[in-house]
């Protein structure tokens, strides 16, 4: 989860890599480099911490690097090795001659480093990618032919890898290829881009190849030669990105997350545009190519995901088994992965993800079709690696999302699964007529309801106030609201570090409740519905323990003002979808307390917003 970037062509090169990497912050930002190609050597410039760092570094040496036009970059989010300069990338060979940039893991890298020692290499960082460029180099003085060089170190480096590479020798080629890491390659005049993602290079161009598994690229301003692992050639496939290049602007919000926040009545809306008209007509899902048969084989549902996605599909289990009585297990990808599980081709497997790109999401995905379950994905992203494995797609039309912390990809996440939940109970005939309309009634209703919420924030604010000094948050609910509590305290403890954890209510008395004294904050989700009663009762037993009581409620019940100390209110919506409408004041209380305490809200600390590492 590292950005990588490349160009090769007749402009300067060190803005148009800066600006591309600027466009992958999101991946990851302890620390960035590039490295270019001047008339006489290969200049590598490298800074630790944010992308600003190194943009004072180039200040420093604009008259060495005007007349570049070939370079590579990097932004980190650090896995061997702290985040240091020594451990920015790019990484040379011993003589500098050869760089490299790299985003994934080299899993056997210790046996390689060993052996590249013996060869007499000089290892300079910790990292895991410097062995490949070791190792590179060594192939490219054995053969003195740098794509041959990159397909020998390929056949021994075990793990993950998208890999840039360009040679001193070379003045105008770069070679780049990758296995289970994403990197596009944008087809300009006269020009190539390299990127870990297409924000990097669209604003260049719309022409774009998806490199495949083991395929490597040799590039020159005016040539491409794609071979796969075999050496044979291949022909690219150029397509045409479906993108427009986006201002990444705030929009006059102060920080990118609260602007996605008040994006989310209009992600509703867009997701719910051609696959919702009326509630008496059909849900339409184009991209679900179930048919009838796979429908009546069905007999269970899987669902996969990691973080804020993983939430999403809790409620998504909540909301197919509800609606159509079929089994549905979550589960963290990266649990899924290391066990024995048990899937077929009677089992739907969903997988959820953001970004499209998460390698334990993946990894859960290749394994589950391998043994022949139909693969529905839910994704922002529909041009990623996930939606490419797809049977079936639900993309989600939230838009980038520029905050590393998940709101409006949640909430898009969400909708797709009441879609894919009352899509399927039409077709299997699970409701009746009267449900499934006043079903889709109500979300038709959510985005102006989710509007209300964001037109009232002066109790949320408040709230934020009152609780930004607590070192602990505890988050309760039950039934539907359960992943709502995770969701919120994970969205708190992303931006402001605070402890907070979300608890099915029921569990509280089961140990968590001999933690409540008065200085715990205790939230409730108090929705109105089948558990509203039970859940009044837990925040009794809360109450009794002297917890700072703060209420999320719709309720107009007396009892809520007598209970608590602080009360959010949220306008009144059927108790299925108020996962949707209880979300939002969620993100704003962990937003208002991050932004409170001075916290970097966009960028927190440890975290990036696609993590292609298992
Ligand atoms: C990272 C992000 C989270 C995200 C998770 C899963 O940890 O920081 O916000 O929920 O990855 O990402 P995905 O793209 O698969 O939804």
């Amino acid at each position: 989860m590292c950005g990588i970037v490349g160009y090769v062509g007749l402009k300067p090169v060190a803005d148009i890599l800066v600006d591309g990497l600027e466009q992958l912050e999101y991946r990851g930002y302890d620390s960035s480099g590039i490295a270019v190609k001047t008339d006489s050597k290969i200049a590598v410039y490298k800074a630790e911490g944010k992308l600003q760092n190194l943009k004072d570094v180039l200040r420093a040496h604009t008259s060495e690097i005007t007349t570049a036009t070939m370079g590579i970059g990097h932004i980190r989010w650090a896995t061997h090795g702290a985040p240091t300069v020594v451990n920015a990338h790019p990484h040379t060979c011993n003589c500098g001659s050869l760089v490299i940039v790299h985003n994934g893991i080299i899993e056997n890298y210790k046996e390689l480093k060993e052996k590249m020692e013996k060869l007499g290499c000089v290892f300079k960082s910790q990292t895991d990618t410097e062995t490949v460029a070791h190792l590179i180099a060594h192939k490219y003085a054995q053969t003195k032919d740098l794509t041959k060089a990159v397909s020998l170190a390929a056949q021994e480096i075990e793990g993950a890898y998208a890999l840039c590479v360009m040679h001193n020798d070379l003045k105008n080629t770069l070679v780049v290829t990758k296995r289970n890491a994403p990197l596009v390659i944008g087809v300009g005049e006269g020009e190539y881009f390299v990127a870990s993602d297409v924000p990097a290079i669209i604003k260049h161009t719309k022409k774009a190849i998806y490199l495949n598994d083991n395929q490597i690229a040799t590039l020159t301003p005016d040539s491409l030669k794609l071979i796969n692992s075999n050496g044979e050639e291949l022909s690219p496939k150029v397509e045409v990105l479906p993108w427009e290049p986006v201002a990444l602007s705030k929009m006059g919000y102060k920080h990118f997350m609260l602007k996605e926040i008040h994006e989310q009545p209009d992600v509703i809306r867009n997701i719910l545009f051609g696959k919702l008209h009326t509630p008496a007509e059909p849900i339409i899902l184009d991209e679900v190519k179930l048919t009838q048969k796979d429908l009546k084989d069905l007999n269970r549902i899987q669902i996969v995901a990691c973080g804020t996605s993983l939430h999403a599909a809790m409620v998504g289990k909540y909301l197919i088994e509800q609606f159509c009585n079929i089994p549905v297990d979550v589960e963290a990808s990266s649990e899924y992965i290391y066990r024995h599980t048990v899937t077929d081709e009677h089992t739907l497997v969903v997988g959820v993800s953001q970004s499209g790109e998460t390698a334990d999401t993946i990894t859960a995905i290749k394994q589950s079709q391998a043994r022949g379950s139909h693969i529905l994905i839910i994704t922002n992203r529909p041009d990623s690696a996930m939606a490419r494995l797809a049977d079936s797609l639900i993309p989600v039309n939230a838009g980038i999302e520029v905050s590393v912390a998940a709101t409006k990809s949640y909430i898009a996440q969400l909708i797709s699964f009441y879609l894919l939940a009352l899509y399927l109970a039409e077709a299997k005939g699970s409701l009746d007529k009267s449900a499934l309309e006043s079903f889709k009634a109500e979300m038709m209703l959510l985005p102006q309801k989710v509007e209300q919420v964001l037109g009232t924030t002066d109790d949320i604010q408040r709230c934020a106030r009152v609780y930004s000094s607590t070192k602990d948050f505890i988050y309760i609910a039950r039934g539907i609201n359960y992943p709502t509590a995770l969701e919120g305290a994970l969205k708190l403890k992303e931006i402001s570090y605070i402890n907070a954890t979300g608890y099915p209510a029921g569990e509280l008395k089961h140990g968590p409740i001999a933690m409540l004294d008065e200085t715990m904050p205790v939230l409730s989700i108090l929705m109105n519905g089948s558990v509203y009663e039970k859940l009044l009762s837990n925040s009794e037993e809360a109450k009794a323990r002297n917890a700072r009581m703060i209420a999320l409620t719709n309720s107009k019940d007396k009892k809520v003002e007598e209970l608590f100390d602080n009360i959010i209110r949220v306008p009144d919506v059927q108790e299925l979808f108020s996962p949707v409408i209880a979300m939002i004041p969620l993100q704003l209380l962990a937003y208002y307390i991050a932004e409170f305490l001075g916290k970097d809200v966009d960028q927190p600390r440890n975290l990036a917003k696609s993590v292609t590492v298992e």
